[in-house]
């Protein structure tokens, strides 16, 4: 059985469908043993605690540089011999040391499909907003591994979600989510956890 931390800032709703897959089966290979929030009151720290799964806070404005937060997460998730290191909404850009230690071992939900809407600000309804600003038609979801370029490690899975009329930000974020993220992030997560994904020359294999 795989251990697996989940990093969040916010709601978790994530989070929540990762709980429910290990629930329903859809994870079976693999645990979650800690959920770590950067911020206080994050409400994925109820659902954490909802689930008898341990909540740590690390706030940001702890530490006096990037470098100083990212080796305090990493000591956190080396103490607790963590396999897997899912972001689900987690807001802050970690120091490069992060995707070192563990390397094609941290994965990220982006609510776009990778490379666009992406990058340095593209963040929760900023992609959305972004997305129906350009006119696409259809946007979506990506998980991926993290290295180094924000947002630009080897992807594991993708799906696209349509962009109706009269569509806000608001109702488009949770389109993606509920057609998307829900679902691709805990199968993901389980490919992992079965030992079914490798990674050559940036590109991920499924076995
Ligand atoms: C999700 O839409 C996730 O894809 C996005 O933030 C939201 C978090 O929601 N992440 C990013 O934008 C990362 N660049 P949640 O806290 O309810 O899971």
């Amino acid at each position: 059985m795989k251990k697996i931390a989940v990093l969040v800032s916010g709601g978790g709703t994530n989070l929540q469908a990762i709980f429910d897959a290990c629930d329903s089966g859809i994870i079976k290979n693999g645990r979650v043993s800690v959920v770590v929030s950067s911020k206080e009151g994050a409400y994925a720290l109820e659902r954490a605690k909802n689930h008898g799964v341990e909540g740590i806070v690390i706030p940001k404005k702890d530490y006096p540089d990037r470098v100083e937060y990212t080796k305090k997460l990493i000591s956190e998730l080396q103490t607790r011999d963590i396999d897997l290191v899912v972001l689900a909404g987690f807001m802050i850009i970690l120091d490069e040391c992060f995707t070192r230690t563990f390397e094609n071992r941290v994965m990220n939900v982006h609510p776009a499909l990778i490379p666009s809407f992406c990058g340095e600000g593209f963040y929760g309804l900023h992609v959305h907003e972004a997305a129906l600003a350009k006119g696409v038609k259809l946007t979506g979801a990506t998980v991926h591994f993290v290295n180094e370029v924000c947002d630009g490690g080897p992807i594991i899975a993708q799906k696209s979600v349509p962009i109706l009329e009269g569509d806000t930000p608001e109702i488009l974020q949770r389109r993606v989510m509920e057609e998307a993220e829900w679902k691709l992030l805990p199968e993901a997560i389980e490919l992992f956890c079965a030992d079914r994904l490798t990674v050559a020359d940036n590109i991920v294999h499924i076995k």
